[in-house]
């Protein structure tokens, strides 16, 4: 790989032409600090694709470093000198052999590859830059968890100064991990949208910006690269269906727009995965608006599940994921706790991949679907593992050896 194809130092020609309010279409200008539209909805950054299409070319694009920032035509950072980074590697694509359970392939695409162990380091990494790139010192966000263990690393490298809520019941070594990594972190007794009333309010009490799921455009572009990258990596023929762990659903609306960009730009075809929405049976408000075939989706009351992650009572982009999951051809269906401890057993002893329970949800919900039909067994299917397995209670473990006694070596 050659040094002067570095992607963080590339300097580029840019393609942004402006944000878009994601349910009135307004426009706005872009380089300005922006959260919300008027409307009160995500606003979703655009680009000239016609113009990407042109500038870049797949065998271009082959020949550079092998990280997040390869894309960059496709992202909003316009001067190398805002990127902040610590290392977004391309995630592997891991073929599950024993627990596959069909005749097509089934791929997890492992995401805890990646700085502070999971995907939001896609989101955070996009969004700290742009905030380097408008000069902000302040930032705040709500999160169960790995969100704000990226918020925090990243603002720690660009001397952001960070304030982070999240339930407290969040995985302790989450939030040891935050406030390690040089943030102001508070645990919260209420859910992670109790958190987010809370930034909002500090917004305007304390001037900070706002860097909560989807109400600031950013974070969006990140998780956008795993459907860049996923379509690069399957030679760019995109799967048959995507099974997405979802609580605010960036990286599903992310994917989705992430697709529709790389056809307009001429990189792939019409064919769309199926989008699948993963919750937890004991928060699904994606499923439940799903199957009412609602447009949005009501508060989930007293959410509970294993999987942290995904415990969002409710979420600002419900309309887009939805949009998404409805137009893809796909579903949304939910797995119980117990499926899901029962799936992170089952790949990690039979495939050696330790997923995170919101990572097993998808593999649960994979199993479910095939038994009820909803997908083929020959499909091409890609699950993701959001994060590292290891940051995560496992089951206890109690054998020990007494070395005072004689050991029995038959009985091991
Ligand atoms: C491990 C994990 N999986 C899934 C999610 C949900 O991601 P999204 O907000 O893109 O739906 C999160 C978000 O906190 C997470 O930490």
């Amino acid at each position: 790989m050659s040094i002067g194809a570095d992607n963080l130092s590339a300097e580029r020609p840019t393609f942004v032409t402006h944000l878009e309010c994601s349910a009135t279409g307004e426009r706005y200008e872009a380089d300005r600090i922006a959260n919300l539209s008027r409307a009160g909805k995500p606003l979703l950054v655009r680009y000239d694709l016609a113009a990407i299409g042109k500038a870049l070319s797949k065998d271009e694009l082959s020949r550079r470093q092998h990280d997040i920032w390869r894309y960059r035509e496709f992202l909003p950072v316009r001067k190398a000198s805002d990127i902040v980074s610590l290392g977004e590697v391309l995630t592997p694509l891991i073929r599950l052999k024993q627990s596959a359970l069909g005749a097509g392939e089934l791929l997890v695409k492992d995401e805890s590859r990646l700085p502070t162990g999971s995907f939001k380091a896609r989101g955070v990494a996009l969004a700290v830059s742009m905030m380097k790139a408008f000069g902000i010192k302040e930032t705040a966000m709500p999160t169960n968890g790995n969100a704000g263990a990226a918020l925090a690393a990243y603002c720690a490298r660009a001397r952001i100064k960070a304030t982070i809520f999240c339930p407290d019941d969040t995985p302790e070594i989450n939030v040891r991990e935050i406030e390690a990594q040089g943030a102001t972190v508070y645990r919260v007794n209420g859910l992670i949208d109790d958190c987010g009333k809370l930034v909002a309010q500090g917004r305007e009490a304390r001037g900070w910006f706002e860097c909560s799921t989807l109400k600031e455009p950013y974070r969006i572009e990140g998780k956008k690269t795993m459907g860049l990258e996923l379509a690069e990596q399957l030679d760019w023929e995109v799967p048959d269906a995507i099974f997405y762990p979802t609580g605010g659903g960036t990286g599903l609306i992310g994917m989705w727009k992430a697709f529709a960009e790389l056809e307009a730009a001429g990189f792939i075809g019409a064919k769309r995965p199926r989008m699948v929405a993963v919750q937890a049976s004991g928060c699904a408000p994606m499923v439940k608006a799903f199957l009412q075939g609602q447009t949005h989706a009501t508060r989930w009351q007293n959410a509970s599940t294993v999987a942290m992650g995904i415990r969002v009572p409710q979420a600002i982009g419900d309309f887009l994921i939805l949009q998404a999951v409805r137009d893809s051809g796909g579903f949304a269906i939910a797995v119980d706790d117990e499926a899901i401890i029962e799936a992170r057993e089952e790949v990690a002893h039979k495939d050696g991949l330790l997923m995170c329970p919101e990572g097993a949800a998808t593999y649960a919900a994979y199993r479910k679907a095939l038994a009820e039909g909803k997908i083929s067994p020959s499909d091409r299917v890609v699950l993701f593992n959001c994060a590292s397995g290891l940051k995560y209670e496992l089951p206890p473990m109690t054998r020990r050896l007494d070395l005072t006694k004689a050991i029995d070596f038959r009985a091991l």
